[in-house]
């Protein structure tokens, strides 16, 4: 694995790589690495002939008063769990170099980035878009790879590669959870033993609204009410419980067919989020 911080020289390094018919798989991330990245680097892994994963803690898509300052940062433990997985290319761009002074551009998918955590994190998902619009000009991937976990995220990225034509596939693996249910979070490392298995009420929460659709329940507000109360019996706070749309992410009145129930709460100061797909 070959660690490189220079933009332009990963630039060229793709360049060459490219003239050689290779294909590039990317994998970007905010490091503080778990089995959630790793899963999606062993993907990359077996779709194409060069992996390159980015390491970079983006302060865009941070809020004055949330945790970049404290993001869990871990560079040699980042590097060792790399090496078992036979990545190419690890991106470490430095802050400077990578916003340099004057950056003044910024993309927004505006109405995905409205509801959800997008009404809790103001300018969020524009620091999201605009990051990974950087990373992907600078990788020119032809395949990215995101996890289901984040899922506004996925959804947004994926219209903003339609929307503004970057030819790259843009794929989505499953949450990875540990063995309580808790989905893998590099968040998770803030919590304590006894903050982490109150935040199993959130897996927890989800997998019964899963059971009752199953057998037949229908009434959403009634759902809704319940996951709200089983979440506020463990949680100090919760941003929001909601029903919706995959791909549009507008509320869903009535189950019609497949919706996600995207869920976002508070155990202490770390703020954790989770869904699933319901497929009545
Ligand atoms: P980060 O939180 O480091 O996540 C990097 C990638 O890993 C994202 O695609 C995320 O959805 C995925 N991921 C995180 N936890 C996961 C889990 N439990 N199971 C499966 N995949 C998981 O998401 C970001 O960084 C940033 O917003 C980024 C896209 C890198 C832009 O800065």
């Amino acid at each position: 694995m070959k660690v490189i911080r220079s933009t332009a020289q990963l630039q060229k390094t793709m360049a060459q790589l490219r003239a050689r018919r290779k294909s590039i798989g990317f994998v970007p991330t905010m490091g503080a690495f778990h089995e959630g990245h790793l899963s999606l680097v062993r993907k990359a892994r077996r779709e194409n002939g060069v992996v390159v994963v980015s390491l970079f803690v983006n302060p865009l898509q941070f809020g004055p008063h949330e945790d970049f300052k404290r993001y869990p940062r871990n560079f040699a433990r980042d590097r060792r769990l790399l090496s078992g997985t036979k990545v190419d290319y690890l991106f470490i761009p430095n802050l400077r170099s990578f916003y340099l002074a004057g950056f003044q551009t910024f993309v927004e998918v505006t109405e995905l980035s409205r509801g959800l955590c997008g009404k809790f994190r103001s300018g969020h998902f524009r620091g999201v878009a605009t990051v990974v619009t950087k990373l992907f000009n600078v990788v020119r991937p032809h395949r990215a790879y995101f996890g289901a976990k984040d899922y506004q995220q996925v959804v947004l990225i994926r219209r903003m590669a339609k929307d503004l034509n970057f030819d790259i596939g843009i794929k989505i693996l499953p949450t990875v959870r540990d063995q309580a249910g808790l989905a893998l979070s590099s968040r998770n490392a803030y919590l304590s033993d006894q903050n982490r298995a109150r935040a199993l009420a959130i897996p927890y929460a989800l997998a019964w609204i899963k059971k009752e659709v199953r057998t037949g329940k229908r009434n959403l507000s009634a759902l809704r009410s319940e996951v709200l109360r089983r979440l506020h019996q463990s949680l100090d706070r919760v941003d929001y419980v909601e029903m919706v749309e995959p791909e549009s992410l507008t509320p869903v009145k009535r189950i019609h067919g497949p919706f996600v129930v995207a869920v976002a709460g508070w155990v202490g100061k770390t703020r954790l989020i989770d869904n699933a797909i319901i497929r009545p």
